[in-house]
């Protein structure tokens, strides 16, 4: 199994180019199976979970052609079954996306049970819900979700929670209900803004997606479509840390700077300098950091996907900071590994409280889950020392070629294989 070999301690300095968002490409891959017609989607990222989501479209009949590696041309006319229960499509949480898009054009869908990362209790009540609301029936046995409708009626939803799956899943199945769908307490977050803007590039009538109320009139017919998904604002959030931890000056390329704006007010918090022009962010940290205190919360808030790698830069921050998770319960836990760097972080409930230390010292950690990979990679290029990080297969489910755009920065990194190198690593570092 493969893994990264990391010698720390280079400050990364240059340019990178963000890819597309991972979490707006999801969705609308899943979109595209609403026409007949043919889709072109432009700036999907290389990763893992977008790959597996194609090959499970693929499996049922759905043409699915890679133009280029970010274009890939879509045809759904000939689905062979609006039943999906690939056995790697329960890996990945997006599988749910299928239901929505498949029991809005369908009336109908049957999808294994959504899995993911292990960040906390994922329920699904309130996508569930939503599809009630619409008139379909919904059951859960056999590790499945099915679900079917004569047909679908456009409803006044209120969300319990504000969930970002469940916003796009119910806009989905609405776009092609008979009549008008109210969503309150929508998620706000670019990808569904994303998602919204390519469902209205292909003829549905979506209004109000980036606020708390989203209304769609349902249309009976979709068309062909092309479309390019917006920058990825958790990679381009990633690599701006990477800058504040190794000390370094990074510009992040082809990036929205509004959907970055929560990162980079902590990041002026902690003493970096940011600078935005057009496309593209820069992050400059050329002295010691503070402390400040972060919330997670939904979009525009401070994102969770962010909340692991701001936590690596506070543990190295002048200080004591808080760290608040407000969405996921269970996405503390690497700071088991990065107290083995020599973090002093303490975890009560959803706080963490973060007193700074200095510097990290290398060591062999796990990544427990994709963003959490991220951050464990940031302390280990910040690192004294060499770091082997685990479990890269989490990582490459949402960053396209992390360890080459880190690299092409002038980190010391590179994969290696456990059964190979990693052993020759040990004899050495004994
Ligand atoms: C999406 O997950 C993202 N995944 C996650 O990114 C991200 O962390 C999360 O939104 C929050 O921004 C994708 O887009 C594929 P939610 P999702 O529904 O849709 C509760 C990453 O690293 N909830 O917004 O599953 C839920 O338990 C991944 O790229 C219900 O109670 O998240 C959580 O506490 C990890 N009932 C909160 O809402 C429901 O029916 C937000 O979850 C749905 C959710």
């Amino acid at each position: 199994m493969e893994q990264y070999l990391i010698h720390g301690g280079n400050s990364l300095v240059g340019e990178v180019e963000i890819g597309g968002a991972k979490n707006a490409a999801l969705p609308i891959l899943a979109a595209s199976i609403m026409t007949d017609e043919t889709v072109h989607i432009d700036n999907v990222p290389d990763v893992r979970d977008t790959n597996v989501l194609m090959d499970a479209m693929g499996n049922v009949g759905i043409i699915i052609k890679k133009e280029n590696r970010h274009r890939v041309t879509i045809n759904a006319a000939n689905i062979s079954s609006t039943v999906v229960c690939d056995d790697n499509i329960k890996k990945i949480r997006a599988s749910y996306y299928l239901i929505g898009a498949m029991l809005g054009k369908y009336k109908h869908a049957e999808v294994t049970l959504p899995g993911g990362c292990d960040i906390g209790c994922r329920a699904i009540d309130q996508h569930i819900k939503g599809f009630r609301a619409l008139g379909a029936e919904v059951v859960l046995e056999h590790g499945m979700i099915k679900t079917r409708a004569d047909h679908l009626t456009g409803s006044h939803i209120y969300m319990d929670v504000v969930s970002v799956g469940a916003t796009i899943n119910v806009m989905l199945a609405a776009s092609m209900a008979e009549g008008k769908t109210i969503i309150e307490n929508a998620a706000k977050e670019p990808h569904v803004v994303d998602a919204a803007n390519f469902l209205n590039s292909m003829g549905a009538n979506i209004k109000g997606a980036g606020t708390d109320v989203i209304r769609i009139r349902g249309v009976q017919k979709l068309h062909g479509s092309d479309y390019t998904i917006v920058p990825d604002q958790i990679e381009a959030g990633t690599f701006m840390l990477a800058a504040a931890a190794t000390k370094g000056d990074i510009t992040v390329r082809n990036v929205i700077p509004k959907h970055l704006e929560s990162i980079t007010a902590k990041l002026i918090e902690t003493g970096c300098e940011v600078m935005e022009s057009g496309d593209q962010v820069r992050v400059v940290c050329s002295r010691n950091l503070r402390h400040t205190h972060i919330k997670t919360l939904p979009y525009p808030g401070f994102p969770t996907d962010m909340q692991p790698q701001i936590t690596v830069v506070l543990g190295l921050s002048e200080g004591t900071s808080i760290v608040t998770e407000s969405i996921f319960e269970n996405r503390f836990k690497y700071v088991d590994e990065l107290v083995r760097m020599g973090a002093n972080i303490k975890v009560e409930g959803n706080t963490a409280i973060i007193d700074g230390v200095k510097k990290y010292t290398g060591a062999g950690i796990a990544a427990p889950d994709l963003r959490a990979g991220a951050a464990l990679v940031l302390a280990a290029l910040s690192a004294e020392g060499e770091s082997i990080v685990d479990n890269i297969r989490y990582i490459q489910r949402g960053y396209e070629d992390f360890d080459i755009k880190l690299r092409s920065l002038g980190a010391d990194i590179k994969v290696v294989d456990r059964d190979n190198d990693y052993r020759d690593f040990k004899l050495m570092t004994g």
